[in-house]
């Protein structure tokens, strides 16, 4: 079994009221299997930017992909987000775990991007 860590990371700029994200606390998956990590987001903002994150062991979180298609050096192959703006998510999928996906990921919402 492979866990998957997920926490909540939000970066605060002024005005976040209401702002929040939602998402699963552990999730267990077997070698190969799919997965999708949750991810609902609160928000006032008209614009929000929401990032995945992957931080592995101690080192700190790197970006995977955010909302508007950049990738950062946490992506690799296999690893997907649509932001659904009728219910509000914006979940991680991955396409077939391996061990090295073993990690803490983070949802972050940005009201404004900073
Ligand atoms: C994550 O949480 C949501 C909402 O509580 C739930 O519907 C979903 O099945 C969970 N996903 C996993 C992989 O545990
Ligand atoms: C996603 O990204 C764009 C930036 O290109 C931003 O303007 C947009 O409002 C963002 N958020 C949502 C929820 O669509």
């Amino acid at each position: 079994m492979l866990p998957l860590f997920c926490g909540i990371l939000l970066c605060f700029t002024g005005n976040t009221q209401g702002d929040s994200v939602l998402q699963n606390h552990s999730v267990f998956l077997t070698e190969n299997e799919m997965a999708s990590l949750y991810c609902q987001y609160e928000t006032t903002s008209t614009a929000p930017g929401l990032f995945w994150y992957i931080q592995r062991d101690t080192k700190s979180p790197e970006l995977i992909l955010n909302n508007y298609s950049i990738r950062g050096n946490g992506y690799k192959e296999g690893l997907t987000a649509h932001l659904e703006k009728s219910d509000r998510t914006f979940n991680l999928k991955i396409a077939a775990a391996v061990l090295s996906d073993s990690a803490t990921y983070y949802c972050a919402l940005r009201p404004t991007l900073c």
